[in-house]
């Protein structure tokens, strides 16, 4: 039986292990990041921007001095830079015990990756899937490991469109609902993961989180909370990142969870909360819609399973 109530004191030692965090200078990323340090794991932060990432691993060193950071430059807007990414880590690492597939942008105006395709998804799906896929032998190789992807509520408004994934006719873009279709990605892509893992007899068990409502840079596109009383509002009912990071960093390293698990705060509406094992929606289960995004995903990054 699960404890309702789980904190970073429930983080078992690390020590020996390597992490993998995407987007670990800010928010749920950084938060992560110096929890898996702080319980003495080796994590390699995943970071665009070097000198946010330098300001961010000096953070976590003046308060853990042992930290044992690595910072990997990755945009997950390219794939040439997440397959240097990628490349850099196999020839410097032996192993890869945890997977965090964190970094995110949300309600971005509409724009296109290196690789021509729109922002969100192509940041917090398509990017995804080309690091994990391009990770996955070692990943693989490594005993009890970990993939773990942070998505989002907000897959409850997602639908799938691939007849539009890109958004090549720009007039249709919604930028709220183009997040929602990359959060929902995120899960079909999970279960599809680990669907196909299973299939081929693989031990990586594969995971989700919702952070809860979780006062980061994420919303800083957001217009209405530039509006000092929607703000001020905001600030009333979201958590602090340390209590959005819990979910993620429970599907990280708890030791008694299950292969598939989804996890969010047990609050009102997955607000906020303690981490639990919670309910994705039924979309997001659905295996027609898990088969049509895999073979969009093999068929934009060239990419597939091949353990
Ligand atoms: N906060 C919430 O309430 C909430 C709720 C549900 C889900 N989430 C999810 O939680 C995850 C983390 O978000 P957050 O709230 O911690 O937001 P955040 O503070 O904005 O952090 C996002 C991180 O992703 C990085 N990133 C963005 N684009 C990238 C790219 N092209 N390549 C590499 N890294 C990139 C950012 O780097 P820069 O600093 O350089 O921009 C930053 O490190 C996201 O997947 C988000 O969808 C958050």
């Amino acid at each position: 039986m699960k404890k309702d109530i789980w904190t970073l004191n429930d983080i078992p030692d690390l020590s020996g292990k390597i992490f993998v965090v995407t987007g670990a200078n800010s928010g749920i990323g950084f938060e992560a990041t110096k929890a898996f340090a702080m319980k003495n794991a080796k994590v390699i932060m995943g970071c665009r921007n070097n000198d946010k990432a330098q300001i961010a691993k000096n953070k976590i060193l003046s308060e853990y001095k042992d930290a044992d950071l690595d910072i990997i430059l990755l945009d997950l807007m390219d794939f040439d830079s997440i397959k240097s990414f990628a490349n850099e880590i196999i020839s410097k690492y032996p192993k890869i015990d945890v997977l965090l597939n964190n970094a995110g942008i949300m309600t971005v105006p509409y724009g296109s990756t290196k690789n021509g395709l729109e922002k969100q998804i192509g940041v917090n799906h398509f990017g995804h899937y080309y690091l994990t896929m391009s990770l996955l032998d070692l990943i693989n190789k490594t005993e009890n490991s970990r993939i773990v992807n942070i998505a989002s509520i907000a897959h409850r408004y997602g639908r799938l469109n691939p007849n539009n994934f890109l958004y090549s006719e720009n007039k249709k873009y919604r930028k709220s609902l183009a997040y929602a279709q990359s959060k929902l990605a995120n899960l079909l892509f999970t279960y599809g993961l680990q669907t196909r893992l299973e299939e081929k007899k693989s031990k990586i068990k594969v995971l989700a989180a919702h952070p809860g409502v979780t006062k980061t840079n994420l919303g800083r596109h957001l217009k209405t909370l530039s509006i000092k009383p929607i703000s001020w509002s905001f600030d009333l009912f979201n958590q602090k990142p340390p209590q959005g990071a819990l979910p993620g960093i429970r599907a990280c390293t708890d030791l008694s969870v299950s292969n598939g698990e989804y996890y969010e705060p047990d609050g009102f509406y997955s607000i906020k909360g303690n981490p639990v094992v919670g309910k994705s929606n039924k979309r997001s289960h659905s295996k027609d819609l898990q088969d049509t995004l895999w073979e969009h995903s093999v068929k934009i990054t060239k990419l597939d399973i091949t353990i």
